[in-house]
């Protein structure tokens, strides 16, 4: 039986009361979905800054009625003490996901990146401490590994930091250190590689590059390489990143805390195969798309030129085991990405 099998079984013998802060967002929005099918208690902590009420209704209408009276909603603030104090009120776990995304964003506004990143994790660190969670799992970045040009990423191995987004993540994590070391909190950060999968946002200037692309795709609109193409990901399908969170909250082994994981597949995918991909799929019954091609533009700044995930420290202290590859995961969520993107709106200028 593997890890996650196992810990789905304990789960279900004893129902855990789960914190998920970022719950109206993307990877927020799985992570419910999940614990709620677990017949989990779910607590949703969310700003809508992001994130959208729409998002928790895809959600309640997939796990249904029953499933759906484990779900308590609080829309707050994760800077507000207060806010935090009543939200880890019960809770065993927290899956801490609340955050302002994007490179570009913090570029543009350090502070605010700032804000809402470094002081709402650590005021969500406070009171979880305070309440006596038994663990603070949360989201880290591959951001984090900066200039480090080696490959494959390893955790203990980060360069400079190439962005105020990457500064708050990785001060993130030096919190959750000192959490455990000066109060005993059990915590691990999880760094997570370019997530995608249903309810990702496709739209406006910060948006993930699979969504952006899909939506312009669908509406026969550019789509904008930023650099030449050779830039390359280790794309990451959002259900990995979920498996993720239920290991490292439930992990038994004491040399699994406190640390950092790679949560990503240990894939490299170019910006120019991902493109392929995307047009092929997408390509039937669209004959606009059999000669569709990308514009090339400057590289953008603050973004790495390559990454990809050793993910081996997962396996080994986590029992990670990725189910999808990023062509099994844009196989599977292809129906969502043209149901909901064929009916918007397109993007202004699909960048990457
Ligand atoms: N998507 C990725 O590829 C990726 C990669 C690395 C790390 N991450 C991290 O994963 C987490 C989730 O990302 P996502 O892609 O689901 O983004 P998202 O924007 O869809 O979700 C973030 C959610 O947090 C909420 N939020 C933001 N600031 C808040 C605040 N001050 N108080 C309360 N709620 C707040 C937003 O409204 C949103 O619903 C973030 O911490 C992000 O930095 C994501």
């Amino acid at each position: 039986m593997s890890a996650t099998e196992e810990l789905k079984e304990r789960l279900a013998s004893s129902p855990a009361t789960w914190l998920v802060t970022g719950v109206a967002g993307f990877i927020g929005s799985h992570l419910a979905d999940e614990l709620l099918r677990l017949d989990q208690r779910v607590i949703g902590l969310d700003n809508l800054s992001t994130g959208t009420l729409e998002n928790l209704a895809q959600v309640r209408e997939g796990v249904g009625p029953r499933r759906w009276a484990g779900f308590t909603w609080i829309k707050g603030d994760i800077r507000d003490a207060a806010t935090c104090r009543q939200a880890v009120q019960g809770v065993d776990y927290v899956l801490h996901q609340a955050a302002l995304g994007s490179v570009p964003r913090s570029l543009e506004d350090p502070k605010l990146a700032n804000d809402n990143n470094v002081n709402g994790c650590v005021t969500m660190l406070w009171a979880a401490r305070e309440s006596g969670v038994k663990r603070f799992v949360f989201a880290s970045s591959c951001s984090v590994y900066g200039d480090e040009a080696a490959l494959p990423q390893v955790e203990h191995r980060i360069g400079r930091c190439l962005s105020p987004y990457a500064v708050t993540k990785r001060v993130n994590e030096l919190y959750a250190e000192v959490f455990g070391r000066c109060y005993g909190m059990e915590t691990i950060a999880l760094r997570y590689f370019n997530v995608f999968g249903p309810r990702q946002d496709p739209n406006g200037a910060y948006a993930a590059v699979i969504p952006k692309w899909i939506a312009a795709m669908l509406h026969n609109e550019s789509v904008q390489i930023h650099g030449d193409g050779s830039t390359t990901r280790d794309f990451c399908y959002v259900a990995n990143v979920v498996q993720a969170n239920l290991l490292a909250a439930a992990a038994q082994n004491p040399e699994a805390l406190g640390q950092q994981y790679n949560i990503a597949v240990g894939g490299e995918t170019t910006l120019k195969a991902l493109f392929e991909m995307l047009r092929q799929r997408l390509a039937p019954g669209r004959p606009y798309l059999d000669e569709f091609r990308p514009h090339y533009a400057e590289f953008r700044p603050g973004d790495i030129l390559h990454s990809r995930a050793d993910i081996t420290k997962a396996r080994r202290l986590l029992g990670y085991q990725p189910t999808h590859s990023a062509a099994q995961g844009l196989d599977e969520a292809l129906e969502w990405y043209v149901k909901e993107f064929s009916s918007r709106p397109a993007p202004a200028g699909a960048i990457l």
